[in-house]
């Protein structure tokens, strides 16, 4: 028998498992890897800093088939891109859309091309498109020359371009938001996750609505999205030439669905802010020790946003009053392995002692 997403129920991936809700027909040809159906996990010591009987949850996605959120878009992105009979998909990007288009174009047989920013993209993450075996181009440029650059060439017959500005990543990427509320039974009273290109937001408030829309939910989440400090463009509201930030995967200038981000932002009563690198590597270190959860920089955004919420007078949004007993939710966007350069460096502290009891003993302080 030829075994299919649908019949491996725990593997299905989003468009098995949301269809009605996607752009996709029977005669879709699904390029799945099981993406999606990823932990929400409640966060004890997130909750006990915010306080006021409030619930703290993680959506983690950085354990997705290629360790970040992006596969659920290109899940339906490169099924569509099939559908249409293209060859090629194409990309720019800073490092997670690349891994995650380069494994579903491998998956279905296409190519992909990705353009990078030279010497700007996490070691996990460029590791991935070669293993993947896109074609990679890297440019002297920042990731907006990049998608200028993909964008030109996505126009021709040859290329379907899979970054955000493709409806059909949106469409897949806002499932995130359907099984959330599918696993609280109401959609959360905030809702914190890291803005780059600003599709992501986009497409949890689309999400939100939708399943609003169907009596899904009851209620709609105030959607708090977080830039990096030197790379704040709908925060300072102008576009930013060079920007400038240790999480990589959002150093981006001038965001492609800058409009969406800014109308989920109003329409949800909720804010944009900024995290300054000190708070997002704070935030990273925080999570990995006090949760148990290792995200990558970028991802940690939201969680420094939820602590300059909590204690901060300069919050764009402060949680001191907050209604009692607030469900939040944080997502984080990719898996800590993916960027492990911050944490290299302190393995080369690690010596090696004495192969005896006594000396593990002493090492370890008991
Ligand atoms: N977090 C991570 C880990 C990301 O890789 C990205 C975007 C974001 C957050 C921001 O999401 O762009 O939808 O606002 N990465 C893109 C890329 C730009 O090329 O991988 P967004």
């Amino acid at each position: 028998m030829e075994w299919t997403t649908s019949d491996l129920r725990w593997s299905r991936g989003v468009i098995e498992r949301y269809r009605e809700y996607l752009p996709v027909s029977s005669s879709t040809p699904i390029v799945s890897l099981g993406e999606g159906n990823t932990p929400l996990i409640y966060c004890p010591q997130l909750s006990k800093l915010v306080g006021r009987g409030c619930e703290v949850f993680v959506k983690n996605e950085g354990v997705n088939p290629t360790g970040s959120f992006k596969d659920r878009g290109m899940t339906v992105a490169v099924s569509k891109a099939l559908a249409r009979g293209v060859n090629a998909i194409i990309c720019a990007s800073t490092g997670n859309t690349s891994a995650s288009a380069s494994a579903y174009a491998a998956r279905a047989g296409i190519a992909c091309v990705v353009i990078l920013p030279a010497g700007k993209i996490a070691l996990g993450k460029l590791v991935q498109a070669f293993a993947y075996a896109a074609k990679i181009v890297a440019i002297d440029g920042n990731f907006d020359d990049a998608l200028r650059i993909a964008r030109e060439l996505g126009r021709s017959d040859e290329f379907v371009i899979v970054n955000s500005i493709n409806p059909d990543r949106i469409a897949g990427q806002k499932t995130a938001a359907f099984e959330i509320v599918d696993v609280l039974g109401d959609a959360p009273e905030f809702h914190l996750l890291p803005v780059g290109n600003a599709g992501n937001i986009t497409a949890y408030w689309t999400g939100y609505r939708e399943y609003e829309a169907h009596q899904r939910s009851t209620r709609l989440p105030a959607m708090l999205g977080f830039e990096a400090a030197g790379a704040a463009p709908i925060f300072y509201n102008r576009i930013v030439r060079e920007p400038e930030t240790i999480a990589s995967a959002i150093r981006i200038g001038n965001p492609a669905s800058w409009k969406q981000a800014s109308a989920a932002i109003a329409e949800s009563h909720g804010a944009v802010d900024v995290v300054t690198d000190e708070q997002i590597v704070a935030a990273q270190t925080w999570l990995a020790r006090h949760e148990g959860i290792f995200v990558e920089p970028a991802s940690a955004a939201s969680i420094a946003g939820l602590f300059k919420c909590c204690d901060s007078n300069e919050a764009a949004y402060s949680f001191q009053k907050i209604p009692k007993a607030s469900r939040i939710v944080c997502t984080v966007t990719g898996h800590g392995l993916k960027d492990p350069d911050a944490i290299t460096r302190r393995i080369k502290e690690l010596k090696p002692l004495a192969a005896t009891v006594n000396d593990v003993r002493r090492a370890i302080g008991l």
